[in-house]
């Protein structure tokens, strides 16, 4: 695997180019309600791509392997278990292991844990994620140990990248926006973490705001992620609101082609939104400046 594939992983500064607000108060009951919404913004999120559970109704117990050039990954068991997963974890610790990156006792993640996203996600919306994650059967199974190279898996190493690149949320809305615009603004990035794959990066690893949304790679084969600004040569500059949308529903490109890759992952985060929400991603992607860049990169490996 190439170092750039690694610092796509490992490097996920997915902070977004709004300001960000101070921390507002939270106390949101465990209700149904509360946990259903929960579980439509970790479908959103992805999840259980990596930590299991959500669609398929299963338990996060933990387990997927994240492979890199400088070793593997597993996701660990967030499930309610009080003992290997979250359910001991106060509502604060949850917080801040998503808006900070931070773990009980002062642990810092690494960020193959896309929490530079998920700390634009509102207050709120946390405690919802973890209404959900509690409401599922808790697992009692141990976290696999990661398997990195030294000096790789020395967390504090983590405070450097952190303090040049990451500054936490949550995304504050922007004014003279429209409430559709800033809805599709924190979908794509606190939610849905589009940037992670479709912007590039410098020799850090931190995305190139300059550049956001102008294409690199991307998917988990290392397929490349397209230029997606409102290029009508390079981006998809051509394809109308509506055709995004429909994309973002279906996996279904406007010349009837099929997303592949880390992007069909996507699709099946974002087919469970509702069409307004999916409007609205599709509203402030339009919005995005065009950038040109040399060439599309190639359709398939
Ligand atoms: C790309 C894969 C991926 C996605 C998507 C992902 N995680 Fe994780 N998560 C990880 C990995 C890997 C770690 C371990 C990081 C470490 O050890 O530093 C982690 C760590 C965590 C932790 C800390 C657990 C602990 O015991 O320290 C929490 C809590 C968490 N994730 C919750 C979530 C939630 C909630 C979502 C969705 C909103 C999510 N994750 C999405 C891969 C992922
Ligand atoms: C895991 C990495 C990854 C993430 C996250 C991701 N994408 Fe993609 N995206 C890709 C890849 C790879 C392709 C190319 C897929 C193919 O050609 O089969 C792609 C293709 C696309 C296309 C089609 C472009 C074209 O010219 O055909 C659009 C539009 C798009 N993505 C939008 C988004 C949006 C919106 C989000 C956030 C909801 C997102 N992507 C998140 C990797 C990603």
């Amino acid at each position: 695997m190439k170092p750039r594939r690694f610092f796509t992983l490992f490097l996920m500064a997915a902070v977004g180019p709004a300001a960000h607000a101070a921390d507002g108060d939270s106390n949101a009951g465990v209700t149904i309600g509360v946990a259903a919404h929960g579980k439509y913004l970790y479908d959103a999120a992805d999840c259980a791509g990596c930590h299991g559970g959500g669609r398929t109704g299963t338990p996060p117990g933990g387990g997927r392997a994240l492979a890199t050039p400088f070793g593997t990954f597993y996701a660990p068991n967030i499930s309610a278990d009080p003992r290997y997963g979250i359910g001991g974890w106060s509502e604060a610790q949850f917080r801040d292991a998503l808006r900070r990156g931070i773990a009980p006792g002062g642990k810092q993640l690494f960020p193959v844990f896309p929490f530079p996203s998920f700390s634009g996600l509102t207050d709120q919306d946390i405690s919802d994620i973890r209404a959900y994650v509690l409401s599922l059967p808790a697992v009692p199974d141990p976290d696999k140990p990661h398997q990195i190279r030294a000096p790789f898996g020395w967390r504090p190493m983590m405070a450097v990248w952190r303090a040049l690149f990451f500054r936490p949320g949550p995304l504050a809305a922007v004014a003279g926006k429209s409430d559709e615009w800033n809805r599709g603004n924190y979908l794509v990035h606190a939610v849905a973490h589009c940037e992670e794959c479709h912007t590039p990066r410098n020799v850090m690893g931190a995305l190139r705001g300059s550049r956001a949304f102008s294409g690199n790679i991307g998917g988990p084969d290392g397929q490349n992620a397209p230029n997606i600004t409102s290029d009508s040569e390079t981006g998809i500059g051509t394809w109308t609101i509506e055709e995004i949308t429909h994309l973002l529903k279906t996996g279904e490109t406007p010349d009837f082609d099929s997303v592949a890759s880390g992007m069909a992952e996507v699709i099946r985060g974002t087919k469970m939104l509702t069409d307004d929400d999916r409007h609205a991603m599709a509203v402030y992607l339009k919005s995005v400046p065009p950038i040109h860049t040399a060439r599309r990169p190639p359709d398939h490996p």
